[in-house]
Order: C-alpha cells, then structure tokens, then sequence
C-alpha cells in the first residue's frame, strides 16, 4: 500500500511546535538563486517535496546546488550553459505548480525559456495568462507548444503592466523577469502576500532594485547583474495557521513558535471569533480552547483576507462548531473536494451555488477511510481526524508530504497519535499499540 496516516482521534493537543520556513516563499527565491552568477546562501528552506522537486529540475539545467542541510542549500546559476536551449522538464516538476518560476528567472537572465506546463493541486483551472500578458508587456515572445511554455526576448524592457486578477505566481514570476529588464516597470494590482514581500527582499540582497511589494504597486528598475547573497527564508503563514486550526479543534494548548504573528493575523481573528484563545507574543503563538467553539462566516481573499489556503482547515473547524457557517471560497473554482471526505466522519456540509459551504455543526466526528484529495484538504482532514473519536486512515498523502515537513511527527511531538505507515501490518500494530492503551 502507498504510504498512509494512521491516526486515533479524540486527544487535546499540546505542548510546542516549531514552523519551518515558508514553502511558497521558498519556492520563488530558490527559483530566483540561479539569477545570479555568485554564490547564494539561502537557510531556513522547508524539507518537502515541492522544494526539492524544484532544486533537482534546477540542478538538471545545470545550476550548481550545494544541500549543506535539511534546511540550509548554496546556489549559483554561474554553470548553466544557455548557448543551448534551456529546457526545464522531467516527470517529477510536471506535477508541481512552481516550474513556472524558473520561467521568469531564465527569461530575465538569459532572455530565453522552454519549461514544462506547471501541474499544482487540482483546485481549479488555474490558467498562467498573466505570467504570460507580462512577459509580453516586457518585450517577450511567448508561445505554449506541446506542453511546454516557450518564452523568449531579444531585450526585456521595462513596462507599465496591470494585473487583470490578483495573482501570487504571476506577481512573482514578472517580478523575477522585469528585475534584469532594461528600464523600469510598475506591476499593478499586484498580489501582497508575505511570500512576494520575502521573493522581493531576496531578489533586492542579490542587488535588485524593488520597491513597493507587499502593496498592490511594485515598482522595479531593472539591473544588469546579480552579486552573491546570504537569506533566510521566512516561516509559512499557512503551517502556522494549519497547527493553530488544530490546537482549537482538538481544545488543546499548542505554543506555534518561529512565526510572523502579523502574517497571522485574518487566522488569529477568526479563532478568536469563535471562542478559542490567541495569545501573541514576538516570534510566537499560543492557541487554547477549552469549550465547544462558535459559528462564523469567512470569505477568502488575497492576503491580507482569510487565505485561500487556510479554507479547509477552517471548515474542518467549523464543522463542529455549535451553529451554522459558511465559507465562500472567492479564490479557486473547486477547493471544496474534502467535503465528500468529511462527510464519511459525520460532518453536514452543504455546496450551495457561487462556491459556498453551508456548514451545519455537529457535535462530532468518527473515524472513517479517507483519501487526501489535494495538499491542504488533505492537511484538513488529517485535523479532522485528530478531533475524532476513533480511528482513521488518510492515503493519497503524497500531497501532504508536498507542503508540510515532518507532519506525522510534529504531531505526535504534540501527543496526536499518527503514525506514517505503508503497510496494513504496520496500521494494524498502531491500533493495537495505542488501543490498549491509548
Ligand atoms: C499560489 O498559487 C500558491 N502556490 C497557492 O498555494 C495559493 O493558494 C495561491 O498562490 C493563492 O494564494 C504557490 O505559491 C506554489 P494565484 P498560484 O496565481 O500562484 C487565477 C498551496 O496550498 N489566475 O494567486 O497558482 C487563478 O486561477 C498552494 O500551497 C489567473 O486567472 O495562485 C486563481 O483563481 C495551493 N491567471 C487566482 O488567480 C493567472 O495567470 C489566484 O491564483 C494566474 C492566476
């Protein structure tokens, strides 16, 4: 059998949790490294799948890339050979959103691309038109041909581009392009997600000249070349989140340390809305909840609304909390996929038309079969089992395993019961190990 969760549900999780560095900031910068011929140190980079997905698809363009650690990895594009075509490909990077990133970073160096359409959950068309309308808007020809995206410039000049949609992939990818673009470019309505404000950051320590990320007008006057630089990534807003929906749900008392409580702050309010305690403090959290939580309503929206990727997790909240909410998912087309999922555990959901949940609370949850249907549903589900009575089981968790590093573990460093286990004999001997005396 692939690899699953097994958990045993009906534990308060506490104690504390260290949040490791943020996947989808992690992924622009790493992209952005090959940039510049010198040597970048970069630190506190999440160990999961994602990224080193995307580090092996670099190393296959022929960037050098020096893993000292888990967390810690030394970048330079100074070994890409790019007389030739510069063909981002293989079965592993297809799966992942991210390839576009490198996109932006070649075209900007070496004014050419040919990558591998990005893959990325199934949580909505997720088309790339405006990576593409800017990379136009610099001077570029860009085609999509047999499934690859190839784009290329005689020059990149500087432009005046607004963003029809707010969109984090296509801020950060023409952010990266426009960066060694001749002139200067304004990118309008521009997505200000924490991770575009770190891309940024990182990109400016190389010797970039940008200003204005984190507000909806970036400005950037293009440079030649990039120098060496020493960056440490900042913590993921959205495992911080996933372990303080956990921590309420479970009624425990979990201390989420190394994080940005600014990044936190639409999470904060809104468990705090519902009955659970938030207690912030300089680079940590404190979740507590000791009764049943209340109803709310949550719309997502580009940060600094309820982020899209946090929408699971808090319906999982919801769904036992006393009264009715409801979520509109304004984001994706189809993040609402663990719904069938919960309702195997008892949970009464309802998809009503413009992409709402009715979430009608109950009093619990029971263990069930479950199927992880894309990174954060399945994330949410793992929550789900951990406020539930009895046992459950979640495949497909390749996922999780995309997004979150050493899940099982911190968990468990939080007293959940959740083993990984990749054979029926292996789930077996974790039932009877906790349910003797679990
Ligand atoms: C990034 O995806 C994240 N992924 C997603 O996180 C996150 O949910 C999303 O931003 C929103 O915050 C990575 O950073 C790798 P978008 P991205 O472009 O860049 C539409 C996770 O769980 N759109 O901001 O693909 C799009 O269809 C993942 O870590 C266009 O129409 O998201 C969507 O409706 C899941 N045309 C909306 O914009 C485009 O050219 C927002 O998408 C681009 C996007």
């Amino acid at each position: 059998m692939n690899q699953q969760y097994v958990i045993k549900g009906g534990r308060p999780l506490t104690g504390e949790v260290v949040i490791g560095g943020a996947k989808n900031a992690a992924l622009g910068i790493l992209a952005a490294a090959i940039m510049t011929d010198g040597r970048c140190f970069i630190d506190n980079v999440p160990d999961v799948r994602d990224v080193n997905v995307l580090l092996q698809a670099m190393d296959g363009i022929g960037a050098t890339i020096d893993r000292k650690s888990r967390h810690e990895v030394i970048i330079s594009g100074k070994d890409i050979d790019a007389s030739g075509d510069l063909i981002v490909d293989n079965e592993y990077i297809r799966k992942i959103r991210a390839s576009y990133y490198l996109i932006g970073a070649l075209l900007g160096k070496y004014r050419k691309a040919q990558v591998v359409l990005p893959g990325g959950c199934d949580i909505g068309a997720r088309p790339i038109d405006q990576h593409i309308k800017g990379f136009r808007a610099l001077g570029a020809t860009v085609k999509i041909e047999q499934g690859y995206v190839i784009a290329e410039a005689e020059d990149l000049i500087g432009a005046h581009i607004y963003l029809d949609v707010v969109s984090v992939g296509a801020t950060i990818n023409i952010m990266m392009a426009a960066s060694m673009a001749k002139g200067h470019t304004i990118i309008e309505n521009a997505a200000k997600e924490p991770h575009i404000v770190d891309v940024a950051n990182f990109l400016n320590s190389m010797g970039a000249n940008i200003r204005g990320a984190g507000t909806d007008v970036i400005r950037i006057k293009g440079v030649e070349q990039f120098h060496d630089t020493e960056y440490s990534i900042i913590p993921d807003q959205i495992e911080a989140g996933t372990f303080m929906m956990a921590a309420a749900v479970t009624h425990g008392d979990v201390l989420i340390r190394n994080v940005i409580p600014k990044h936190l702050e639409a999470i904060s309010a809104k468990l705090t809305e519902i009955g659970a305690e938030v207690e912030e403090s300089d680079d940590a959290v404190r979740v507590t909840a000791t009764r049943r939580l209340k109803h709310t309503q949550i719309k997502t929206l580009p940060y600094p609304g309820f982020p899209t990727d946090m929408q699971p997790q808090m319906a999982v909240t919801l769904g036992l909390s006393k009264g009715t909410s409801t979520i509109t998912e304004s984001i994706f087309e189809n993040r609402f996929r663990y719904v069938d999922e919960l309702v195997k555990m008892g949970a009464n959901f309802k998809i009503v038309e413009s992409n709402t949940a009715i979430i009608y609370g109950v009093e619990k949850y029971t263990g069930a079969k479950l199927e992880a249907p894309d990174l954060r549903a399945g994330a949410a589900l793992v929550i789900a089992a951990l406020a539930a009575d009895g046992y459950t089981t979640i495949s497909e968790i390749g996922y999780i395993l995309r997004g979150y590093e050493r899940f099982d573990e911190k968990l468990r460093g939080l007293g959940g019961l959740v083993e990984m286990v990749s054979s029926e004999k292996d789930a077996n001997k974790f039932i009877y190990k906790t349910g003797t005396n679990g």
